[in-house]
């Protein structure tokens, strides 16, 4: 796969918004069944004859690249899923088309896997875990998984993985008494946490206005449970996660825990659509300009027809330039917000077919 250079000045959407992100999910798969993402107990999952081969996603990718994209990051469902999901990022790596290549994983296959992900060339990990409890682990996600999380870090750490990150979704009454313990956490591992607020995107069925701990109550939370506030650190620039870090006098249960940085994602209350630069395809290669989008580019078909590099690229282009979405400032607009609903069964409006 050459590197073609169509057009030295990448594209800009409606927005002025480049794009530079492409999250890439390689299964709907899940082994949790997280309450704030999957539908339930009824759902469909996308049929096996559409999903992505590993070819079909490298020379997508390589496409991608081909028009801007620098950063990859390989979701799920739950990317260790995929059988031979470490082969696919050797390939990925291997063509050498991207800055970094990260992945978003729920940690449970790392104990198995963090090793070869790194010797093929993944450059950062980042994993899904709002408590530290196991009895909260298992109301959370379904399953009594806190173990193997906690093994598939002491892997990560082992394979020499660096830059870790470490999700949370902050959510009234559930884990909010845990957060400062976290960041703790977060300190003895050398691991960045970040808190996101609770986001009604399709599949979070549970979600409620009431649930969503905004970024400034958090920041409350934090310099009661520190005793001193946060302070702002470095510039969030198109990332999702603001940073702070925990001024001299921030202690917890007896320990000093100033100069630890951490992040909010704010999507709920302070969305950052304006300096989007994400875009999302699905494991069977639909493409989401957003994650609200209700409507996507049927990718998968395209390949399939046999159409050449060139084609794609001028697709792709062309439906990024008349990209104009910003879902996340739509919902905070309107007025009785509840949770997003899926008329019918459409796998591709839900939150586990996106890759969050
Ligand atoms: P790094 O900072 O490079 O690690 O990337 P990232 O922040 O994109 O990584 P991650 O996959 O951990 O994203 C964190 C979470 O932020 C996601 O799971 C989503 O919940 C949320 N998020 C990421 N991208 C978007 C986005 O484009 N829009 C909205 N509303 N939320 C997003
Ligand atoms: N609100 C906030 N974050 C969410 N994620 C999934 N669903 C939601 C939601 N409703 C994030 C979690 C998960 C990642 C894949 O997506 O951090 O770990
Ligand atoms: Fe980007 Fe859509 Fe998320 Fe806004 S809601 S930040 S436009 S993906």
């Amino acid at each position: 796969m050459g590197l073609v250079m169509l057009n030295p000045t990448f594209p800009v959407d409606l927005r002025n918004r480049p794009l530079h992100s492409l999250r890439m999910s390689i299964t709907d798969r899940c082994n949790l069944r997280c309450e704030y993402c999957m539908p339930g107990e009824n759902y469909t999952w996308l049929p096996s004859k559409d999903i992505l081969s590993f070819e079909e996603i490298l020379r997508l990718t390589g496409l991608f690249a081909d028009i801007g994209v620098t950063r990859l990051r390989l979701t799920g469902g739950e990317p260790l899923l995929r059988k031979n999901a470490e082969k696919l990022v050797a390939m990925i790596c291997a063509a050498g088309r991207f800055e970094e290549v990260a992945m978003t994983t729920n940690a449970l296959g790392l104990a198995k896997l963090a090793q070869s992900l790194k010797d093929s060339g993944l450059s950062r990990l980042t994993i899904s875990l709002d408590s530290l409890r196991e009895e909260r682990v298992k109301a959370i996600s379904g399953r009594d998984s806190l173990g193997q999380v906690l093994a598939g870090l002491d892997a990560v750490a082992a394979a020499g993985f660096t830059g870790t990150k470490l999700d949370t979704v902050a959510m009234r009454g559930v884990n909010d008494d845990e957060f400062c313990d976290m960041i703790a956490f977060g300190a003895d591992r050398d691991i960045e946490v970040r808190f996101i607020e609770y986001m009604d995107v399709p599949g979070a069925q549970e979600w409620t206005k009431e649930k969503v701990i905004s970024r400034a109550d958090m920041l409350d939370l934090f310099e009661e449970g520190f005793g001193v506030r946060p302070v702002s650190y470095g510039v969030q620039g198109s990332a999702p996660a603001a940073r702070f870090q925990l001024p001299p006098g921030a202690v917890w249960k007896g320990r000093d825990l100033a100069g630890q940085v951490f992040g909010i994602i704010a999507s709920t209350t302070e969305p950052f659509c304006g300096s989007c630069d994400r875009s999302r395809v699905t494991a069977d290669g639909m493409w989401f300009k957003c994650l609200y989008a209700e409507l996507g580019l049927n990718l998968l078909t395209e390949l399939r027809a046999g159409v050449s590099d060139d084609h794609m690229r001028a697709l792709l282009l062309g439906d990024w330039k008349k990209r104009d979405d910003n879902g996340a400032e739509q919902r905070l607009q309107q007025e009785e917000r509840a949770a997003f609903k899926v008329e019918g069964n459409n796998p591709h409006l839900e939150m586990h077919t996106r890759g969050g």
